[in-house]
């Protein structure tokens, strides 16, 4: 693309490497990855982050269980990762691993910086911590005796540690909230982080000493730096903040960090508590998704409840996966999964709507026109306009719901067009008007529109399913014509292209026999 509407950052959690990535992780990734690619076909300049957050008790207590060091475990775990991330054709353009030194010495300036301010002091650390959300909590925060955020055991700890003088910043916390409705989304969460700071922010601490899988505290080998302060900080550690000005000048403050609901205390109260603290702005937005769910309860790595994503794709293939997870779920709400859910879906919305959509319109043209898409006729089967109508104001209103993050209300529109043209093929009937030599000049005009509208559904599906939106440019002929948005919102762009039918885009699912199989690949 040639203008540039500016810059867009988007960043995902760092994912912790205690075991391989479940299908909630794929969600948000999913999410972000539709985000940037959608950025980038309309004109921004995108800069979109993963990671991976390798310090800390968790993931040190992992590796010795497994008999192996820290570095050995994170190195084996991370791999698997990237390789999710390839397969699943994830476009970030970086990815931030903590063991980094980029990452380390980066972090270990913050700290030197937030002491700096002042903000910095020594003490001793009594309380209650969870190690499976790496979270300190009081006395009373505790819920039953276990960690309010997850309602698992936590353990009593008291050790020397540094303190971060978080209670400083509850005033301009509030007021944040308060002031700037746009920081925080959904507004439910919105409403739960302002009680929370309402209520009184204690110091937090911010070093641990009684394991040392982390990086150093500066000027005491005997600390290393808490984990939260040290993911956190990739946001600003990746963009080569403080001494590569470069990116950081491009893309901070970061557009949008997407994170769940269960982290967005950390990235509402204590990330901007340390940005003010460094005098670096602060992100634009913070979004909490909800959670997919298991009739169980929530799907997790340390519950050992999970759903592999490389399971579903060796069986259905990336695009069901993406499209799947992007239109079954409301972004800020929780979400069911089920297998039975993800099969439906696919074979409702893809194999039926969209695969035989496609297959019915190149094999009729292969069959009453040669395989030559015809020129677009001054003819009018008497169906166009209403076809037209819906397919040319698709492209604004998937832009409208993509400002919203409201991906399924996007995809959602984009299938009103599909099965709008789904439709289109059942009023002109095109068989008929085959067997009729006066309504030649009709049934060119309906193909030439069928497939047009196709060409028009391959832009708009090409942030959520790319492959499957080349598949479709190929079958059609224009495989190799660059892929412009603005192109669908425009009607009789394309030439004499010749078809080429392929295969199904998305065989039909025999739904009871793939839940036997799912079952048994559990
Ligand atoms: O929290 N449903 O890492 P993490 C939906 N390292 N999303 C889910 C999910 C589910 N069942 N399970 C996980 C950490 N996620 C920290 C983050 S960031 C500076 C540090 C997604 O491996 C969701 O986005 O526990 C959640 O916030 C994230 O994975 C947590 O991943
Ligand atoms: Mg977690």
């Amino acid at each position: 693309m040639s203008r540039s509407k500016g810059t867009y950052y988007i960043t995902t959690p760092i994912y912790y490497p205690s075991s391989n990535l479940h299908i909630g992780h794929t969600y948000c990734t999913v999410m972000a990855d539709a985000m940037a690619r959608f950025k980038r076909i309309t004109g921004h300049e995108v800069m979109f982050l993963t990671g991976t957050d390798e310090h800390g008790q968790k993931i040190q207590k992992v590796a010795q269980e497994k008999g192996l060091s820290p570095q050995e475990h994170v190195d084996g775990i991370v791999a698997g990762i990237v390789k999710l991330w390839e397969t699943m054709e994830i476009s970030y353009d970086d990815f931030i691993r903590t063991t980094e030194d980029r990452h380390k010495r980066r972090v270990q300036e913050i700290f030197r910086r937030i002491n700096a301010k002042g903000d910095i002091y020594r003490g001793e650390y009594e309380g209650w911590y969870c190690t499976p959300c790496e979270a300190f909590w009081t006395e009373t925060q505790l819920v039953d005796g276990k960690c309010p955020d997850c309602g698992r055991e936590v353990e009593l700890t008291k050790e020397p540690a540094y303190f971060f003088r978080l209670s400083r910043y509850q005033d301009r916390l509030i007021e944040l909230f308060e002031t700037n409705p746009e920081f925080l989304q959904p507004e439910s969460r919105r409403n739960e982080m302002l009680q929370f700071a309402r209520q009184g922010l204690e110091d937090l601490c911010i070093s641990r000493s009684s394991f040392d899988w982390g990086i150093k505290v500066p000027l005491d080998e005997t600390q290393v730096i808490y984990v939260w302060l040290d993911a956190l900080s990739n946001y600003v550690t990746a963009l080569g903040w403080p001494e590569e000005t470069g990116k950081y000048d491009k893309f901070w403050p970061a557009d949008v960090h997407l994170v769940g609901k269960e982290i967005v205390r950390f990235h509402t109260i204590i990330w901007p508590a340390m940005l003010m603290s460094m005098d670096v702005p602060l992100p634009k937005k913070v979004l909490g998704h909800g959670w997919l769910l298991l009739e169980g309860g929530k799907m997790s790595k340390s519950r050992g409840n999970v759903v592999d994503p490389v399971k579903l794709i060796g069986r259905y293939g990336v695009d069901a996966l993406k499209y799947f997870l992007l239109r079954e779920y409301s972004f800020g709400q929780d979400g069911l999964y089920t297998n039975e859910v993800m099969l439906n879906r696919i074979n409702s919305d893809l194999a039926n709507d969209l695969g035989n959509l496609l297959s019915r319109t190149v094999s009729m043209i292969e069959k009453y026109n040669d395989g030559t898409v015809p020129p677009p006729a001054d003819e009018d089967d008497g169906f166009a306009a209403a076809l037209k109508e819906v397919a040319v104001s698709a492209a604004g209103k998937v832009e409208g719901h993509m400002e919203a993050f409201a991906f399924n209300r996007a995809l959602e529109e984009i299938w009103t067009l599909v099965s709008r043209t789904n439709k289109y093929i059942d009023e002109t009937a095109p068989w008929a008007l085959a067997k009729d030599e006066t309504a030649r000049g009709a049934l060119c005009a309906t193909l030439y529109n069928l497939a047009e509208s196709l060409r028009i559904v391959s832009i708009l599906i090409t942030p959520f399913m790319h492959g499957t939106a080349e598949e479709i440019r190929r079958q059609l002929g224009i495989g190799d014509e660059p892929v412009h948005w603005d192109d669908a919102s425009r009607f009789g762009l394309l030439g004499a292209a010749s078809v080429s039918k392929g295969r199904p885009l998305f065989p039909r699912l025999d739904v009871a026999k793939e839940l036997e199989a799912l079952e048994g690949l559990a």
